[in-house]
């Protein structure tokens, strides 16, 4: 582990809204936070939006500086990357903003039912080969609906025409109400004259520029999650993205799948 990421480490463990619980990640205790984040952390009942797989924590920060309103709580399992977003959010002051340090799987534990209001997934891994680790599966969404509330939003903004596709299956399947989807941001940002959308979508994440860099096109859809029904998995071959197996840094395939 470099110095670099051990100084990070450090720098967390002293930052006040910066959660990295300790024991088991499978401990099934609710966690001590659960249902009070906004009476005992933020210190007001303003809607909460999770970021999930936060990384840097782009959106965690971009979204809470658009939205003083709004809560927001960037989750990820990895704290060097957490570390950025956790920084320059504290530096700057900002009262809106948590990080929580844990995995997805276990996200249930944090949150009450109904106390979350939307969900943005930006850039997760498409996990090609394991549909209960891809963070859109029914895996997930029936954990996200144990503390969504009734209709909650969830984003997704992605490089990946797999899980952009896979998403939209599930949704499809399932006749979640799509609220809007485009397979080619930017071109659609382009043509808006909401300037309020053009900024939301405009915040770009240090993975969504590696792949802008790399020529792909983004895709990003949101929808609502009902929380009554059982959500079944779509059952439809899907295309895999021919750029995955490559070292992120080749551009070799790149071309071919945007
Ligand atoms: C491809 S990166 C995207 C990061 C960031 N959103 C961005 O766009 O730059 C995916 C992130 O999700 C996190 N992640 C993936 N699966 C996770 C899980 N099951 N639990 C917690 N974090 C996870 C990884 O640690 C990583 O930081």
């Amino acid at each position: 582990m470099s110095k670099n990421k051990l100084s990070k480490f450090a720098d967390m463990e002293t930052y006040p809204h910066v959660f990295q619980p300790a024991g088991s990640p499978t401990d099934p205790t609710p966690f001590p936070l659960s249902g009070r984040w906004g009476k005992d952390f933020f210190h007001n009942d303003n809607p909460i939006v999770l970021e999930l797989g936060c990384g840097r924590g782009e959106y965690t920060v971009g979204l809470a500086r658009l939205f003083p309103d709004k809560n927001f709580i960037g989750v990820d399992i990895k704290g060097a990357r957490m570390w950025t977003g956790a920084t320059e959010s504290l530096q700057a002051g900002m009262k809106n903003v948590a990080f929580l340090r844990t995995h997805i799987e276990f996200i249930s534990r944090f949150f009450a039912p109904g106390e979350v209001a939307e969900i943005w997934l930006t850039f997760s891994d498409p996990q090609m080969k394991k549909v209960t680790k891809r963070l859109t599966s029914t895996f997930f969404l029936n954990r996200y609906r144990n503390f969504l509330r009734p209709g909650g939003l969830i984003h997704l903004k992605t490089d990946s025409r797999f899980l952009f596709t896979y998403t939209s299956l599930m949704i499809e399947k399932n006749r979640l109400p799509l609220v809007f989807q485009t397979d080619d941001l930017y071109h659609t940002l382009a043509a808006t004259t909401d300037e309020e959308v053009k900024t939301i979508l405009g915040i770009q994440t240090y993975y969504e520029q590696q792949w802008i860099a790399r020529g792909l096109t983004i895709k990003y859809l949101k929808f609502n999650l009902p929380t009554e029904g059982e959500l079944v998995e779509p059952d439809v071959e899907i295309e895999l993205d021919d750029y995955r197996s490559y070292n992120r840094s080749k551009r070799s395939g790149l071309e071919k799948s945007k």
